[in-house]
């Protein structure tokens, strides 16, 4: 990666980043040639060609390559505090990043702002929304480069829309300061990138469960109710959030002594019921003498303040309200602290919302621009800490969160954010509409924010504001299954969960969530390399077939990892579902039946049906339903195997602590291996410790149309079972299902290196 900065007056400024973490990666070795009308920068095998006069910069690969050039006419610009650089776009350029946005996901050919917004009505076409993230990779030919302008002020990025030969990014103040990040996958940027701003760490397994919301469960008693209607419909669920009305009049770190006399209790309660509590916490602090946490802010001197000196008093959630000021570290120690009480209740998770920052005082929603920030040492005015306002908050949430349970993973949501919020918290994208537009608008959306390594994010399953049809809500709860957050939540109104819709709705909508819970020991697997990598759990097509052009504006068809391929129902009354598979075999996820790439199908859908594909060869592990994810391995872990040359892994630790970075966890790979005769699963490798092991594994293959001759473990025959009574308990068995076209093997234990190997009749 190389980066460039822009210092009009000669004079560079404090080198300084809210995003870009410090790099363990020794600096490259680099050269620079020079000739009379350029200078060479040679890094490795990507050379920076610097033009004299006019200076113009441009990256060139080993290929010969023009990356990123500058155009010939402007370059880099500055016009006061503005600043601005203008780069080529070559036809077949295709951009994609540039985080939460509606519309498709090829963003060439229009303009996109940054200015974290509380866009509470959005429409597919609002913009900005709630968060900044001024990353975003080109595509051509199957090759990407990425630009992520370290700027934190009101930035903007024309994508071609002025003119169709260039494209521009720039900022009403701060530094034309960019990195440019080589390819040539679109992978290879993603994961360049995650080095600079760091990755999504691994959450608390928990928090990949189903998730219940409202605003607001205004009562313990409705809370309770909540809990138990879940329970008793045998809905899956893990977290259950607590709204705004939890407080005493909207005042953060309180308790409202009516509606939640014992909120110590009914933790402890929830616990037992399997449940975890997230609660809301705004930045928005009431101004209020003898209110514990203005007056402990006042006296620590962390409020903004205004330009004559005296805190910043808006309006939010509680009347006259100050705010925190999270760019200056004793105030995010402080902020992190407060939240003691919440803990030591038995909070688990921290819900972080209005941090754009939200103020009602003024149309234009947010604090004057005038309010100053301590900006971490060096004091500026609101327009250039606005856009990190809501990451500083949730980073100060996080590292408090750590501070105080150790042993834990914090859990943290928030709806503002820069690029590198992805470190602290999930992400969900506000305030959206029960509409059948709004469920398929969130498919970009969200494919577009794990292009912008935003990896953990969802959108409100039902819609926030409106009422959800019965059919909607099934079908978003069907959608919500591959949302890495996956969480109901919704304005008031009639109740909207999945047990609200009356007997047959519950069915349907259960059998969604089960499906969240069979699949999460390959949900979890996939988290992990997120972290490891940068690789998003949800990603669109594009991400694994970049040649495949096809492809790449495909906006209701996308990856789940990087085996299942999901084509959700998001048309009212759909009785098909057509759609195009990239290159390649695939299978139907339930029956297995083979289907070719690069053709068009149309599926016939009824109302459970959650068209899924897999890729030849894959692996998924999945485990039995659970009424909430436990912290212990699965009893039996099940893997299902299509047929193909191919393979897949499995992650496991703990689930609650960062113990698995010292080594405790278990990691098994596998591969897949199809010959006219015969289809093998090996257990390649076993690494780690097998206390995050199963106790024993189902090995299904599926898409098997024949009964087999006989199936091997390690060479040897394994001895089949007539019924299926008593063969999921033997010490080793296999029976042929024929309705389900499977292959079905159960092992006590499996040997690093062994394979079970699936024989037919010549
Ligand atoms: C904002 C949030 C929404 C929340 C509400 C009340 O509108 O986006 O999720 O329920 O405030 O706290």
């Amino acid at each position: 990666m190389i980066r460039v900065r822009l210092a009009p007056t000669g004079v560079f400024g404090r080198d300084h980043s809210w995003a870009v973490i410090e790099s363990a990666a020794p600096a490259p070795r680099w050269r620079i040639r020079e000739d009379p009308r350029a200078l060479w920068v040679v890094v490795g095998d990507l050379r920076v060609r610097i033009g004299r006069d006019p200076c113009r910069i441009a990256f060139e690969t080993p290929g010969g390559d023009r990356l990123a050039a500058d155009t010939l006419s402007k370059g880099m610009s500055w016009d006061g505090a503005e600043v601005r650089c203008y780069k080529q776009l070559r036809e077949g350029d295709h951009v994609f990043g540039l985080g939460e946005r509606g519309g498709g996901l090829d963003k060439r050919g229009a303009v996109w702002l940054n200015w974290n917004h509380d866009a509470a009505e959005h429409e597919p076409w609002t913009d900005p929304l709630y968060q900044s993230h001024p990353f975003f990779f080109v595509l051509n030919n199957g090759t990407a480069y990425g630009i992520f302008f370290d700027n934190a002020h009101r930035s903007s990025f024309d994508m071609g829309k002025l003119a169709r030969e260039y494209y521009s990014f720039g900022a009403d103040g701060g530094e034309l300061n960019y990195y440019i990040i080589p390819g040539p996958s679109p992978k290879d940027v993603l994961r360049r990138y995650g080095e600079l701003v760091g990755t999504t760490p691994l959450p608390p397994s928990w928090a990949l469960g189903y998730q219940q919301s409202r605003f607001s469960y205004s009562s313990a008693a409705s809370v309770r109710r909540i809990a138990r209607r879940l329970r008793a419909g045998r809905v899956p669920c893990d977290a259950i959030y607590l709204d705004i009305h939890y407080m005493d009049g909207f005042r953060c770190f309180t308790w409202n002594k009516q509606r939640f006399a014992r909120p110590a209790r009914l933790m402890r309660d929830l616990d037992k019921l399997g449940y975890r509590a997230v609660c809301i916490v705004d930045p928005g602090i009431r101004k209020e003498p003898g209110y514990r946490v203005y007056d402990e802010g006042l006296a620590g001197d962390h409020f903004c303040r205004n330009d004559g000196g005296a805190a910043y008093v808006g309006k939010v959630w509680p009347g006259e309200t100050v705010f925190p000021d999270y760019t200056r570290s004793a105030t995010r120690r402080w902020w992190g602290d407060v939240h003691r009480e919440l803990v030591e209740t038995g909070v688990a998770g921290i819900w972080n919302d209005m941090n754009e920052p939200a103020d009602f005082t003024f149309s234009h929603g947010t604090v004057p621009m005038t309010v100053r920030h301590n900006n971490d040492g060096e004091p500026a005015d609101h327009r250039a800490c606005h856009n990190v306002y809501g990451m500083q908050m949730s980073r100060a949430t996080f590292e408090g969160l750590r501070r105080m349970r150790p042993n834990e993973r914090p859990f943290v949501l928030t709806r503002a954010g820069y690029a590198g919020v992805q470190r602290y918290a999930a992400v969900w994208t506000g305030d959206n509409l029960s509409s059948w537009e709004h469920l398929r608008m969130s498919i970009p959306m969200l494919l577009n924010m794990g292009l912008s390594g935003i990896c953990f994010c969802g959108a409100d399953v039902g819609g926030f504001r409106g009422r959800p049809s019965p059919e909607l809500y099934a079908r978003w709860l069907q959608l919500g299954v591959f949302y890495p957050l996956y969480r109901t939540h919704t304005a008031g109104g009639p109740q909207q969960d999945p047990a609200a819709f009356g007997g047959a709705h519950l069915r349907l909508n259960r059998r969604a969530v089960e499906l969240r819970y069979r699949l999460s020991p390959y949900i979890y697997s996939q988290m992990r390399e997120c972290e490891a990598s940068g690789m998003p759990l949800l990603r669109p097509l594009l991400l694994e077939f970049p040649d495949h052009p096809e492809v790449h504006k495909c906006d209701d068809v996308f990856m789940f990892g990087d085996q299942l391929l999901v084509a959700p129902v998001v048309h009212e009354g759909a009785k098909t579902r057509t759609l195009t598979l990239p290159s390649g075999e695939w299978y139907a996820f339930e029956g297995g039946e083979r289907y070719e790439g690069r053709r068009e199908y149309e599926i016939r859908v009824g109302p459970a049906t959650i068209p899924i594909f897999a890729r030849a060869g894959a692996v998924i592990p999945m485990q039995d339903v659970l009424q909430h994810l436990d912290r212990r391995p699965p009893e039996q872990l099940t893997l299902r195997v299509f047929p193909g040359n191919g393979g897949g892994r499995y992650y496991n630790d703990d689930g609650v602590n960062y113990a698995y970075r010292e080594g405790a966890f278990l990691l098994e790979e596998y591969g897949v291996a199809r010959s006219a005769r015969s289809l093998a699963v090996r257990l390649i490798r076993r690494t780690g410790h097998e206390e995050f092991g199963p106790r024993s594994y189902a090995v299904r293959f599926v898409g098997v149309p024949d009964a087999p001759a006989r199936v091997l473990y390690d060479g040897k025959p394994i001895r089949p079972f007539a019924g299926t009574r008593g063969w999921r308990r033997a010490d080793r068995g296999w029976r042929y299902d024929r309705r389900g076209r499977a292959v079905c093997i159960t092992s006590r234990a499996w040997r690093e290196g062994a394979v079970f190997d699936v024989q037919f009749r010549p």
